[in-house]
């Protein structure tokens, strides 16, 4: 046993450096290259990218996308703000640009590079309308694991079923560990031009947060240099408590982790979040946040979060509200949620769902209308004058979860388009290992509680 202690001493500290290597070093040419909005989307447009800490100079060129090579049109030339992310064996610099003046409703080619020798490739991009036009968006559930094996699956099958979608939102946890540059080697992996093109929201999750060495709640080093996201937020949250108004949907970013851990966090989001509902001249709200209002995995339940929040989002009309970290699928309007095809809401709709491979025991206790586990998830959501169309599939391209918010005199009615195709409940296989037969036995008893209760 000694014996073993001791060689286990020696050979932690191997594997730790194994396992921190950098496996996706930055070199002089631009990589992890990221469009965001980090202001009005109809007339600017942000980009962040990555070179190694040598390069200390980041320009980015801008022009009309053109059918022609266009190499003799002179691109826009915009200076970026530079700043260095230190982490042992992954030092790198990110370069900041934010296009602004642009015309809307326009499409652009632009590049990233040293202004002199390495460059990206020229990239297309599409600014927002000024008013309001139909779009769609991809919403993402926890990405978080094996990002390289099994979750590109995930975000490549969402570009390829909707390429023309105007953003991709990831409810939080797109990494497991923070800080860890080899995470975000992968997500970038499975990602790569896909980010280049499609400008992304992204909320943050408790796995993008840590405590430093004074036990503050910190956000991953990567986060702020990574991301441009809006600094609308209060103050000490910017970038991860923001909104962005996009054809006359409002999309808000609520930091759920410090919300639910720092009394102060939630104060200050409490208010800036009521003064965003109320002054609101979009036609469409959705929230986002990693925790869920409505939990879809077994055993948890985030009864401060709910009781804070809900009365806020019914009171102001919340449509939908996108979250993640339960590792399970789930949708639905209450505790207790109504059932039937056509429903008239008084508050939004709360979804829960999942992209990457960690999959959990899910919650079935009546607040789902439709529910899902052990499956990849990803949804498409059509924002149109009068109606919402939100839609879920199977990674593998199959429509699991659909229904249409009806805007009829100011509410929404909720008219329920699932799919025939079965609720997919069987548990992820390593639980039937560790749950006990009895505790098997009672999830199955809530399956077919469930079942009943959703044909109803
Ligand atoms: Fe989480």
């Amino acid at each position: 046993m000694m014996k073993k202690l001791f060689l286990m001493g020696l050979l932690l500290p191997a594997m730790l450096k194994a396992q921190d290597k950098t496996l996706y070093p930055a070199s002089p040419v631009p990589d992890r290259i990221m469009l965001t909005f980090a202001g009005e989307p109809a007339t600017s447009q942000a980009v962040t990218w990555r070179t190694d800490s040598v390069t200390v100079k980041g320009v980015a060129e801008l022009k009309l996308a053109s059918p022609h090579p266009a190499r003799e049109v002179k691109p826009q030339v915009f200076d970026a703000v530079t700043q260095p992310l230190q982490l042992a064996g992954a030092t790198a610099s990110y370069h900041t640009v934010n296009f602004t003046n642009l015309q809307p409703a326009t499409q652009y080619m632009y590049r990233v590079g040293d202004g002199a020798q390495n460059w990206s490739e020229w990239i297309h991009f599409t600014t927002a309308e000024k008013g309001f036009k139909p779009f769609s968006f991809i919403y993402m559930g926890d990405a978080q694991n094996d990002h390289k094996s099994l979750w590109s699956r995930a975000i490549r099958a969402a570009y390829a079923k909707d390429p023309q979608a105007r953003f991709m939102l990831h409810a939080g946890d797109l990494i497991n560990r923070t800080n860890v540059d080899n995470e975000w080697g992968e997500w970038f992996y499975a990602g790569s031009w896909i980010y280049s093109m499609m400008p992304t929201i992204a909320t943050p999750g408790n796995h993008e947060y840590y405590r430093d060495e004074n036990r503050t709640l910190t956000i991953t080093k990567h986060w702020r240099p990574m991301f441009a996201f809006p600094e609308n937020g209060p103050h000490g949250l910017e970038e991860r408590a923001y909104y962005v108004d996009y054809q006359q949907l409002r999309v808000i970013s609520i930091c759920s982790q410090s919300f639910l851990l720092n009394p102060a966090d939630s104060v200050s989001q409490m208010a800036w979040l009521e003064d965003l509902l109320k002054n609101n001249p979009n036609r469409w709200t959705v929230v986002t946040m990693h925790h869920p209002v409505f939990s879809s995995k077994e055993g948890r339940d985030n009864k401060s979060l709910r009781d804070a929040l809900r009365p806020m989002f019914e009171k102001y009309k919340v449509d939908l509200v996108l979250t993640g970290h339960d590792h399970t699928y789930g949708r639905g309007i209450g505790e207790q949620s109504a059932r039937g095809k056509k429903i008239k809401l008084k508050g939004p709709v709360y979804l829960t769902s999942v992209s990457g491979p960690k999959q959990y025991v899910p919650a079935l206790d009546g607040w789902q209308q439709r529910a899902g586990a052990n499956t990849q998830f990803y949804q498409i959501v059509n924002v149109g004058e009068n109606t919402l169309r939100y839609q879920s599939f199977t990674i593998t391209g199959e429509l699991y979860d659909a229904f249409d918010l009806e805007r009829k005199k100011g509410a929404n009615v909720l008219v329920d388009k699932a799919p025939a195709m079965k609720e997919l409940l069987d548990l992820p296989p390593s639980y039937t290992e560790e749950l006990t037969a009895e505790q098997q036995e009672t999830y199955r008893k809530k399956v077919i509680e469930h079942q009943q209760k959703t044909s109803e």
